[in-house]
């Protein structure tokens, strides 16, 4: 029997992630996002793979949220296998504009979620001495972007996140990875304009565009067993936009 939770899953790559979970045969599937009916669409697709799914209000933003969440799920399912940090959220301007409200909330979505969320999964987890942490990132906390210093410091604050979490439960059989993407077909890249669209893709060797489920693949391998030896990495799926 395994269980994941994929945080902020109503939609996008998210979605795209606790499908693909479910078609490589995880049989819990936690679909979690700020309101829990925005979850159903999710739930009825991991459902229709043929994994158990069920909705759940988690605002990765609030502790006690995160931690009711977690209970929840223990008490029904035992365990908690898979966890991947997914919910994430944009406030872009150019840092002379940027406001202090702008900062804390995509930092304390992004960010601090993250943390709160590994800190309450990893207890089941090292008790179990077995879990995967899967957290998403982007090219842009790697590389850094004009008219995104609060997103990219908070994906660049997961990357160094996902290390420091890897070096300290490693030991105990709990493997924390990243995977960062570069520019995903998805709702929160649909509201760019055409000439950032444009820019980025004249950056991109392949191309094109990535796809949901090219991120969704990655987070899948590091998932599984396929992965056992894998700790402390950042996967980056982004058409060789950027190539450290
Ligand atoms: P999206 O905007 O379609 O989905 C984000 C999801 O997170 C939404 O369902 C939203 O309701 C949820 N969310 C927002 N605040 C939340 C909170 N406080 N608690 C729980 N859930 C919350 O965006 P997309 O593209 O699917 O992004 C998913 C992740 O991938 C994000 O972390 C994003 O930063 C990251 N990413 C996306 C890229 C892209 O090009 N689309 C590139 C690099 C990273």
């Amino acid at each position: 029997m395994s269980t994941a939770i994929v945080t902020g899953s109503a939609r996008g790559i998210g979605r795209a992630i606790c499908e693909k979970l479910a078609k490589d045969g995880v049989e819990n599937i936690v679909v979690c996002d700020v309101k829990a009916e925005w979850c159903e669409e999710t739930v009825e697709a991991v459902k229709a793979l043929g994994a158990n799914a069920i909705a759940m209000e988690i605002n990765v933003a609030d502790g006690a949220s995160i931690e009711a969440g977690v209970d929840a799920i223990i008490k029904q399912f035992g365990a908690i296998d898979i966890c991947v940090n997914n919910a994430g959220i944009t406030r872009d301007g150019l840092l002379m504009r940027m406001t202090e409200e702008d900062w804390d909330s995509v930092l304390d979505i992004n960010l601090k979620g993250a943390f709160l969320m590994t800190k309450a999964v990893s207890r089941n987890m090292l008790r179990a001495r077995k879990g995967s942490i899967i957290n998403i990132a982007s090219v842009v906390g790697l590389m850094g972007n004009a008219g995104q210093c609060n997103y990219s410091a908070s994906k660049g604050g997961l990357v160094a996140l996902t290390k420091s979490a890897a070096r300290e439960l490693g030991a105990r059989g709990v493997r924390v990875n990243a995977v960062a993407p570069g520019f995903i077909k998805s709702k929160m890249t649909d509201v760019l304009t055409d000439d950032v669209k444009n820019r980025m893709l004249s950056v991109i060797p392949m191309g094109k565009f990535g796809e949901v489920e090219d991120v969704a693949n990655a987070v899948a391998f590091l998932a599984s067993d396929a992965a056992a030896y894998i700790t402390g990495q950042v996967i980056s799926v982004n058409g060789g936009m950027l190539m450290p």
